[in-house]
């Protein structure tokens, strides 16, 4: 078996980026201005919502989402309820927003929050279901509504790998109340660091590009500073004498994406069809062979009504197999094939979260992934021959481990 070259992931430069980054720099408006605003509306539209507000990365898209809240009756210190297992800026973003993260397990198939463990968390401080739809595979939507519903709680998905997935037909992201996905350069639509909310809710979006821009009063949805040479109408034209521009009605971030950002966003949308399509075929074969691996190895199934969003392969290690997670990311390395740990249950194996007093033990099936399981690459510039490599990479590894 020939050795090959397996990269976890790929960025698209697209001539249309190239030319527009290079029509963006001859102009000197690099400030979020009118292609960050291109970029937002096609991003609304691929997911079928009112609104889409870029920001400066996926973690900042879930902290911005739940400040709104605080516009409606969330007080700092209120709790949101996420799922033990995630990329640790889930719970970093809940922090950061000023709240306090009430973790509840995992399933072990699907690897998302499971819904059952989620009423026996609420108190009256909590005030937003937080599921994260880890590795493009969607949550247990009609259930986490149902829960919202009954205990009147937002819900913000954390969209960040789930670029292209389905719930029953309707795209991931635009199911709660606000959806937040990463643009970092290891997701599907990139544009290098990045990140954008979607809601089909205009007082949100409204007050997202607030909290964007430092709390500010103006909440246009492009600036005119950056966008023209003329003054900006409006910042003298309110009640009092104040200048609107420097008037800050909350506590904001300093989260806004420039246009060079926005310019290798916009190349990806153009081609999302043909990129996802592309991820789509490569993670489907590789499910679909992937049960020759049980019982030493299992991943993520798609179900009927569910398309997966092609982020990644998960790989997670039974209990009966008997190697290490070391040995396997080590002979997937040795023979070309890059890999990521699949993640930790950030409140008791990531330190930063040990304040909040949880302990080992807590978040079983989280835990359980945390020390066993990976990700690797499913990107477009894979091809089937690529796939086949990485299945007989695979079954290489457990005739000599077993
Ligand atoms: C589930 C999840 N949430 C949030 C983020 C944060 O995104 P970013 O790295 O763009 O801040 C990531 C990043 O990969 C993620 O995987």
């Amino acid at each position: 078996m020939k050795k090959m070259r397996i990269p976890f992931g790929t960025l698209m430069l697209t001539e249309y980026s190239k030319n527009l980054i290079q029509e963006i720099l001859n102009s000197n408006r690099l400030s979020c201005g009118k292609y960050v605003r291109k970029l937002e509306k096609g991003f609304a539209s691929l997911l079928g919502v009112k609104e889409a507000v870029a920001v400066s990365s996926g973690g900042d898209a879930v902290a911005l989402s739940l400040a709104v809240l605080y516009e409606y009756g969330a007080k700092r210190g209120d709790e949101i309820i996420l799922p033990a297992l995630s990329f640790i800026a889930t719970g970093n973003s809940v922090l950061q927003a000023g709240f306090i993260p009430v973790f509840v397990d995992i399933e072990r198939d699907t690897l998302n929050i499971n819904p059952e463990n989620i009423e026996a968390v609420i108190t009256p401080r909590t005030r937003a279901l937080l599921p994260v739809h880890l590795m493009g595979k969607p949550c247990n939507m009609d259930r986490i509504i149902e829960i919202a519903r009954k205990h009147n709680l937002f819900v913000i998905e954390d969209a960040a790998e789930a670029h292209g997935a389905l719930y029953k037909g309707r795209p991931v992201g635009a199911i709660g109340d606000m959806g937040a996905f990463s643009l970092y350069v290891a997701h599907i639509v990139s544009t290098v660091e990045g990140g954008i909310i979607t809601t089909d809710n205009e007082e949100y979006a409204s007050i997202l590009r607030s909290l964007r821009n430092h709390g500010r009063a103006c909440t246009c949805v492009t600036c005119t500073l950056n966008t023209s040479d003329n003054l900006c109408s409006k910042r003298f034209r309110n009640e009092s004498d104040d200048d609107i521009r420097f008037r800050f009605d909350r506590l904001g971030f300093s989260s806004k994406m420039n246009e060079l950002e926005a310019a290798i966003g916009l190349g990806n949308l153009e081609i999302i069809g043909e990129i996802l399509e592309k991820r789509r075929k490569n993670l489907y074969f590789l499910l679909n062979e992937f049960n020759k691996f049980s019982p030493y190895l299992f991943t993520i199934k798609k179900e009927p009504w569910e398309e997966l969003g092609p982020h990644a392969l998960p790989i997670i290690i039974s209990e009966e197999a008997g190697f290490s997670r070391k040995s396997l990311i080590k002979y997937l390395y040795d023979n070309g094939i890059d890999s990521r740990s699949l993640f930790l249950s950030m409140p008791t194996q990531c330190p930063g979260f040990s304040f909040l007093g949880y302990k080992l033990g807590d978040f079983p099936e989280a835990e359980y992934v945390g020390k066993n399981g990976i990700h690797i690459g499913v990107h477009q510039d894979l091809e089937e021959e690529d796939c086949v490599y990485i299945l007989e990479t695979i079954d290489k590894f457990l005739k000599m481990a077993k």
